[in-house]
């Protein structure tokens, strides 16, 4: 009777640690990452309504704001891919080769600074990057404007995108309206968010022994937020720089956008999420498998050799992050006229 008892008791007590165990990894995961929000954020001093959103679909996928008029934003942030193009560096203009993989715009919107090194404020900033830049778009705000100005639907368009305003179809405005589409570009509900709202089943013991590595060991220190990542800089190899085979000594990252000798090979740490699925990884895209990522990050940034083991569960953990896709339906565009400027390619 006595054994029985104490069984009994030994059990429940067991049943009680775990149940506080698995409460605290959730209450620290709790307070350290945050789920993506169902509805897009608002964005200061850019309002969204229907007639802008629906704006900015047409712009992000046409491909009239490149010279050549064939290359859209779509095409290296791909709504079907992960918002991402799934190649090492992203091939533009005249089949060039920039210097760096395409992140995704996917919750983007949720990044202090866009890309790899931080140099565009926000969306709207960014979205004028590329269709200058030469081995992206290679296009002029001028040739932008003239083109689209030669389509009455766009006219009509922007006008009830930016009503009340005399002048509404602008440089400016295209990127507004760009940016509050991509502000809809969201993937809440993955595994790891309907943890973090009480959901004890959304991960298994792997899932969680990978998140509770992720934060004992460090990783979280750098990426953490809504978007597990996104919100600062750091030196690309912390501790270890990565070899050529995964780094070019030609990209220094922030360096160029400060001048500041301490920024040499600082990046912007990446949001994590629907990494599983948005290879291949790092500025330069040399690494196509997550599990080498994680390894790399190991050594480089903390200065530690994971176990192999290790690299699994944190890898089991990181395809967690994979959230619903937004739906996206290409939209019909408005057709060409004759003053519309010819293709260049
Ligand atoms: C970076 C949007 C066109 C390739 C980005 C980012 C956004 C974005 C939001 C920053 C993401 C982040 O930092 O996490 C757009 C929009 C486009 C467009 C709205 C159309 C107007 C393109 C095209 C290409 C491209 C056509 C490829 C030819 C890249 C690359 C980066 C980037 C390589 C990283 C650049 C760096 O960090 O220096 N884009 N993009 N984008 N995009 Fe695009
Ligand atoms: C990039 C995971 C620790 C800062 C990445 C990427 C992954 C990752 C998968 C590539 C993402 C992509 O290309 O889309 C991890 C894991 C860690 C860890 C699992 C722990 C083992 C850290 C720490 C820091 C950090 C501690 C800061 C000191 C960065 C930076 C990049 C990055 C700056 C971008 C590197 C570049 O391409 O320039 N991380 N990370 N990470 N992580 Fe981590």
């Amino acid at each position: 009777m006595f054994r029985k008892t104490a069984f009994a008791a030994i059990f429940i007590l067991i049943s009680a640690g775990m149940a506080v165990a698995a409460d605290d990894l959730m209450k620290r995961a709790q307070g350290q990452f945050k789920p993506i929000p169902q509805d897009p954020p608002a964005i200061e001093g850019n309002a969204a309504t229907p007639e802008k959103v629906e704006l900015g679909r047409m712009l992000y996928f046409d491909p009239r704001l490149s010279k050549s008029q064939l290359i859209s934003c779509q095409t290296c942030h791909n709504v079907g891919l992960a918002g991402a193009d799934l190649q090492e560096v992203s091939t533009g203009h005249g089949w060039q080769k920039g210097p760096r993989n395409s992140p995704t715009t996917f919750n983007a919107v949720f990044n202090r600074a866009q890309f790899w090194d931080g140099r565009a404020k926000d969306l709207a900033e960014q979205a004028k990057g590329p269709v200058q830049a030469s081995v992206e778009m290679n296009n002029t705000p001028e040739q932008v404007i003239k083109t689209l100005s030669s389509i009455p639907a766009y006219g009509e368009a922007f006008k009830a995108a930016f009503p009340g305003e005399e002048n509404a179809l602008t440089f400016d405005n295209m990127a507004k309206a760009i940016e509050v589409f991509e502000a809809t570009l969201l993937t809440p509900d993955s595994p790891l968010d309907q943890y973090l709202k009480g959901d004890e089943a959304a991960l298994d013991d792997n899932q969680k022994q990978g998140l509770k590595a992720f934060m004992d060991k460090g990783c979280a220190a750098c990426h953490n937020g809504v978007n597990i990542g996104g919100s600062n800089y750091f030196p690309f190899g912390v501790v270890e720089k990565p070899g050529a085979d995964v780094m070019s000594e030609d990209d220094t990252g922030r360096y160029q956008v400060t001048n500041t000798a301490a920024d040499k090979y600082v990046f912007r740490s990446p949001s994590l999420r629907n990494v599983a699925i948005t290879q291949p990884y790092f500025h330069s895209g040399k690494v196509w498998s997550l599990h080498d990522a994680v390894e790399i990050m190991g050594s480089a940034q903390l200065g530690i050799s994971l176990t192999n083991d290790e690299i699994d569960r944190i890898t089991e953990f990181l395809e967690t992050l994979t959230g619903h896709q937004p739906e996206v339906t290409h939209p019909v565009l408005p057709p060409s006229t004759d003053n519309t400027p010819k293709p260049v390619l």
